[in-house]
C-alpha cells in the first residue's frame, strides 16, 4: 500500500451476517419487483437508459444516447429540454399543480406549504427577476441561503433560465463563499439577511459581505429577508427579494436547452486545498435523480417524502430539489437541527405531515440512538415506510437501532452510497427485491458496473477488500472539474486507466455486496461530508504562530471521523492553554463551522519521510490508538515516541 493510503479495517462489518429480505407486503408494491432489470441494463446499457428516458419530456428528442471518449461522457446528444418544466409546468399541465411540492417548517415552529402550481409561479417570478438583474444563459449564480423555500426558488429559477447555479453551503465561511464565487465568476449572490440554527442567527449577510469584498465579478446581490436584522444594504448593488421578485410576471418562458449544458456546479473537496468545482450537466443529472429517487426510495404519488439533509450539499440537490419534483413528490424541508426546541423534534415532524419515507445520515442517527428511544415513542411513526441513509458507511449497530425503533421492524432501510461527483445513487438495493444486510450499500443499481481492485488495477476475488471502481459511464456522472480538466483526468481517471476511482475503499462478499469501507485518500468524512485534510492544514498554517500542521481523521462514535490537528508552533511561539481553543476557532471562521478540529495536539515535530512527506498514517495509528505500522521509511524513529508520549499526556488532561 501506498503512504498515501488508509489501513483499512473491515472486522465489525466481517462478522455481519444478517439478512433481511423484503417482505412478501412490500415486494407486492414495489415499484421494481422484478431482478430482470439488472440483466437488461447489462445486456443493452443505452437501450436501458433510453427507455428511463422515457420519463422526461423533451422539446426536442436527442438523436444519440451516449457518445463515450473516455473519460468524458456525452449523454442524449441533441436533445432540448429544461429541468424546471420537467419539474414543475408539466405536473402543473397534467392536472397536478395543486399538490403540495413542500411542506417547510422554520426552526422556530412557523410552517408553510406549496403547491406545485405555486412554486412553478415563485420560479417564474424569481426568474425574471434575474433577467431583470442581467442573468442570461450560462451565467453563473451563487446562492447562500438558509434551508427556506426561496433556496429551491431560486435553483428552479437559475435551471429556467440555463444560469448554472453554485449553490454555497449556509455554514461555510466568508472565505469559503469568496473562494467559490470567484472560481465560477458568479454575476449575482443571492443570500439572505441571515438564517436560523439552535435558536440564533447565522450572519449570512455579514459573511456575504466579507466576502464580496473580494469577489469582483459580482455585480448584484438579491437580499431574501429571513430573520429580520439590521443589516447594511450597499446601494445600487443589493436589491430586496421583496422589492424585486414578488411583481414580477407569474409566466416565463423556459429555456430549451441543451441535453449537455450546465446546470449546476458544486464545490466539494479534494486532496489538495483547492475545492473541486463539480460540473452536473441538464439531461443526465436529470434522469440519474429522477430514477433513482423512483426504484431506490420506491417512491408513490401518495408518498411524503423527507430528506433530512441540507439543499447546500448534492444531497439535497438531487434528493430536496430535482429527483422528487421531477417525479412530483410531496417533500418536507425543515430549516432547524434535531434537538430544538427538543429532541423530539423529527419524530414530532414526521407525525405532523405523515411521512412515508425518511432520508437521513449515519451520523444524524447515532445521535438520536445517544439521546435515546424516548423521543420517538413520543409520536406516531407508524406512517414511515421506508427509510434511507446516505454519507458514510452506516455502522450495523445504528443501522439496526434506525431499522428497530426508527422504523418498527417493518421499513426496508437503504443504505445508499454515491458522492457528489456521482450526481446520482449509485450502489443501494432495490427494496422490494434486495435482502439487506446491516452495514452494506448491497449492490450496484441496474446500468452501474462496479469493481474491487487491487493495487495494480486487477478485480480483487469475492471477500476481498480493495479500491472501489467504475467501469462504465452512467448518465449523471460529472462532465468534469469547472475550468479543470487536466486535474478532472488526474483526479478520478488516472489511478487506474479505464476506471473510475471514487477514492473509496471496498470489500465485495462471495454474494456480490458491497462494502464501504471509508475513504482512501486524504479526505475526511465528518458527519457524512468531505473535508479535505488539506484545506484545514492551510487554514492552521494561515495562523502566524503555525509553523506547521498535518490533519488527520480520528474515528468518532458520533461523526464518523473528528478533525484531528498535530501543530508545530513557530519558535516564539508557546502552546498556552488557550492556543489550542483559539486556532480551532480561527479555522472555524476561516473554513466554516464544521472544519473545526476537535482536537489540536501541540507537538514538536512530524514524522516524515526521507524525502520529507508527512507520515500521516502515523498520525492516524497514534490518534486512534491503534498499533503502530510499517515504521521503516520513517527519516527519524524518536519522533513518533516524542509524539506518542505528548498524545497520552494530552489524553490524560482530558
Ligand atoms: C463520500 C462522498 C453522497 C452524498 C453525501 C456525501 C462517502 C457517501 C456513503 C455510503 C459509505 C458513503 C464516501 C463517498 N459515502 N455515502 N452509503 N456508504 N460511504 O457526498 O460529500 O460527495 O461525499 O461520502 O466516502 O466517496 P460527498
Amino acid at each position: 500500500m501506498t503512504e498515501q493510503t488508509r489501513d483499512i479495517t473491515i472486522e465489525s462489518l466481517m462478522s455481519e451476517d444478517r439478512s433481511f429480505p423484503p417482505s412478501e407486503a412490500f415486494r407486492a408494491q414495489a415499484n421494481v419487483s422484478s431482478e430482470s432489470i439488472y440483466e437488461e441494463a447489462e445486456r443493452d446499457l443505452e437501450g436501458y437508459w433510453a427507455k428511463q428516458a422515457e420519463k422526461l419530456d423533451w422539446f426536442r428528442p436527442y438523436d444519440t444516447v451516449l457518445e463515450w471518449n473516455a473519460p468524458y461522457a456525452k449523454w442524449f446528444i441533441g436533445g432540448k429540454l429544461n429541468i424546471s418544466y420537467n419539474c414543475l409546468d408539466r405536473h402543473v399541465r397534467n392536472g397536478g399543480g395543486e399538490k403540495i411540492a413542500y411542506y417547510w417548517e422554520a426552526e422556530d415552529g412557523e410552517r408553510r406549504e406549496i403547491s406545485f402550481a405555486q412554486l412553478l409561479e415563485d420560479v417564474c417570478r424569481c426568474a425574471n427577476a434575474l433577467k431583470e438583474l442581467g442573468v442570461r444563459k450560462g451565467d453563473r449564480v451563487a446562492i447562500y441561503l438558509p434551508m427556506i423555500l426561496e433556496l429551491p426558488v431560486a435553483m428552479l429559477a437559475c435551471a429556467r433560465l440555463g444560469a448554472p447555479h453554485n449553490v454555497v453551503f449556509g455554514g461555510f465561511s466568508a472565505e469559503s463563499l469568496a473562494g467559490r464565487i470567484n472560481d465560477s465568476e458568479a454575476k449575482i449572490l443571492i443570500t439572505a439577511d441571515g438564517g436560523i440554527r439552535k435558536g440564533n442567527v447565522v450572519p449570512l449577510k455579514a459573511n456575504a459581505d466579507d466576502a464580496l469584498q473580494s469577489t469582483p465579478s459580482i455585480e448584484h446581490v438579491l437580499l431574501v429577508r429571513r430573520t429580520g436584522e439590521d443589516v447594511p444594504v450597499a446601494d445600487g448593488r443589493d436589491i430586496w427579494w421583496h422589492d424585486l421578485v414578488p411583481q414580477q410576471q407569474t409566466e416565463c418562458e423556459p429555456e430549451q436547452l441543451d441535453s449537455e449544458d450546465m446546470l449546476y456546479l458544486l464545490y466539494t473537496s479534494g486532496t489538495t486545498a483547492k475545492p473541486k468545482g463539480i460540473v452536473h450537466t441538464t439531461a443526465g443529472y436529470l434522469l440519474g435523480v429522477m430514477t433513482t429517487h423512483e426504484m431506490v426510495f420506491d417512491i408513490k404519488s401518495d408518498d411524503v417524502y423527507w430528506c433530512a439533509a441540507d439543499i447546500g450539499w448534492v444531497t439535497g440537490h438531487s434528493y430536496i430539489v430535482y429527483g422528487p419534483l421531477a417525479n412530483h413528490t410531496t417533500g418536507v424541508i425543515y430549516e432547524g437541527v434535531p434537538d430544538f426546541p427538543a429532541r423530539d423534534r423529527w419524530w414530532e415532524i414526521i407525525e405532523r405531515y405523515k411521512v412515508t419515507v425518511l432520508y437521513t445520515a449515519p451520523t444524524a442517527i447515532r445521535a438520536h440512538m445517544k439521546w435515546g428511544t424516548e423521543h420517538a415513542e413520543k409520536h406516531d411513526l407508524s406512517t414511515l415506510r421506508l427509510l434511507g441513509s446516505v454519507g458514510e458507511p452506516i455502522n450495523p449497530e445504528a443501522w439496526l437501532w434506525y431499522h428497530k425503533y426508527i422504523g418498527g421492524e417493518r421499513c426496508p432501510v437503504v443504505d445508499t452510497w454515491w458522492q457528489t461527483e456521482t450526481g446520482a445513487i449509485l450502489i443501494a438495493p432495490l427494496p422490494g427485491i434486495t435482502s439487506l444486510k446491516p452495514g452494506s450499500a448491497t449492490r450496484p443499481l441496474p446500468g452501474v458496473e462496479a469493481d474491487v481492485v487491487d493495487e495494480q488495477g486487477n478485480s480483487v476475488p469475492a471477500g476481498g477488500g480493495g479500491y472501489l471502481v467504475l467501469k462504465k459511464p452512467w448518465p449523471s456522472m460529472l462532465r468534469g472539474l469547472y475550468k479543470e480538466l487536466e486535474r478532472y483526468e488526474e483526479t478520478y481517471w488516472s489511478r487506474f486507466p479505464g476506471m473510475y476511482f471514487p477514492g473509496d475503499g471496498a470489500k465485495r462478499g462471495e454474494d456480490g455486496y458491497y462494502w464501504l469501507l471509508g475513504r482512501v485518500d486524504d479526505v475526511m468524512n465528518v458527519s457524512g461530508h468531505r473535508i479535505s485534510t488539506m484545506e484545514v492544514e492551510s487554514a492552521l498554517v494561515s495562523d502566524q504562530r503555525v509553523a506547521e500542521a498535518a490533519v488527520i481523521g480520528q474515528k468518532n462514535d458520533l461523526t464518523g471521523e473528528a478533525i484531528f490537528a498535530f501543530v508545530i508552533l513557530r519558535g516564539e511561539t508557546e502552546p498556552a492553554p488557550d492556543l489550542g481553543e483559539e486556532l480551532r476557532q480561527y479555522v472555524g471562521r476561516k473554513i466554516g463551522a464544521i472544519a473545526r478540529p476537535k482536537q489540536i495536539m501541540f507537538t514538536p515535530e512530524l514524522p516524515k519521510t526521507r524525502s520529507g512527506k508527512i507520515m500521516r498514517r502515523l498520525l492516524r495509528d497514534i490518534a486512534n490508538d491503534r498499533a503502530l505500522g510499517d515504521t521503516t521509511t520513517l527519516a527519524d524513529s524518536s519522533v513518533v515516541e516524542t509524539i506518542r508520549t505528548a498524545s497520552a499526556a494530552s489524553k490524560s488532561d482530558e
